[in-house]
């Protein structure tokens, strides 16, 4: 954990909020991948994970851009409304699960909303490479476009897509978005799961191999984690020699909980891989958002936040 101090908040654009951070101590912080995100623990035991927008050769600072959501469950709203220039909070180091691809010629990034900061930091990072790339930017309203004016400035295709200056439909209709990908070029994407979704689909009716799509997802969709027909199961810790009953309506992570075993973790929902662990034996039903298909189907690695068994029993390498 790092402790670091808020050394200047700014307005991105409507409800975007601007935060630099700095080592508390005055050291310079571990270096990041553009596309990484840091987790920012707030009061209350909180815990977001923020993807990081400044340029990736800078250790000095961090910077993150926080939106405020209708449905902020604490974490953008504390944010918004009480974090001040000063500030001392606590912060995990930089993980990076987006990543760009060095097999890619050109880079064709689709942002919705706040999903523009981890892919920001992406376009910088083309920018200062003087890699090809081209973004289409899609928000609500002009005035919630973050960063509209640095991207300007960094040498690629902006194509902006504002719902209120058009009749749109949601999820947009992204294929004219992906019309004329180049065979070398990757196509990024992050923000709302209907936009993220929409993407994936028009990737999969143009054939586009998995290795050429990247997603970056903020929060699961509604329904995915449980469900009223799961039923429980027994999770055994091989090298602790305990086995724990996972009861239908909690995860295994939950189970751990409980029984007083308290594994890493941060956002819960099968987003982050912070609490991974190595399946030794029995059969996964995957639940999560970051593990790839190839590393579902190998089922040598469980996501205990999210995900369950389809037999009696799991071992796990804890
Ligand atoms: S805690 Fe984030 S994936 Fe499990």
């Amino acid at each position: 954990m790092i402790e670091v101090v808020v050394t200047a908040l700014r307005d991105e654009a409507q409800g975007v909020l601007g935060i630099e951070l700095r080592a508390a101590d005055g050291a310079l912080l571990p270096p990041f991948e553009p596309g990484a995100h840091v987790d920012v623990h707030l009061p209350g035991g909180l815990t977001r994970q923020y993807s990081l927008c400044n340029d990736a050769s800078e250790t000095a600072r961090y910077c993150i851009g926080v939106g405020l959501s209708a449905l902020s469950r604490g974490g953008s709203a504390y944010v918004h409304e009480k974090l001040r220039e000063g500030d001392r909070l606590m912060i995990g180091e930089p993980r990076a699960l987006f990543r760009l691809s060095p097999d890619a010629a050109r880079h064709r990034f689709i942002a919705g909303g706040i999903g523009i900061t981890p892919i920001l930091a992406m376009i910088r990072w083309c920018a200062r490479h003087a890699l090809p790339w081209e973004l289409h930017y899609c928000v609500r309203s002009r005035l919630n476009a973050a960063y509209l004016h640095e991207l300007s400035l960094l040498g690629g295709h902006v194509h902006l897509y504002a719902d209120d200056e058009e009749a749109v439909h949601l999820p947009r209709d992204v294929g004219p978005m992906m019309c004329d990908l180049d065979p070398t070029e990757h196509v990024y994407c992050c923000g709302p799961g209907g936009l993220m979704d929409a993407v994936a689909a028009q990737g999969e009716r143009l054939g586009l191999p998995p290795q050429r799509q990247h997603f970056e997802r903020f929060t699961a969709p509604v329904s995915a984690v449980q469900t009223s027909s799961d039923s429980a199961f027994t999770v055994v810790l091989a090298r602790q020699g305990v086995r724990c009953n996972v009861e239908a309506d909690e995860s295994i992570l939950g189970s751990l909980e409980r029984h007083g075993i308290c594994p890493p973790f941060s956002c819960r929902e099968g987003l982050c891989r912070s609490c991974e662990v190595v399946l030794l034996a029995g059969e996964a039903d995957h639940r999560d958002y970051v593990l790839s298909d190839d590393e579902q189907r190998l089922n040598k690695s469980l996501i205990i936040c999210v995900s369950r068994a389809n037999s009696r029993e799991l071992i796990i390498d804890l």
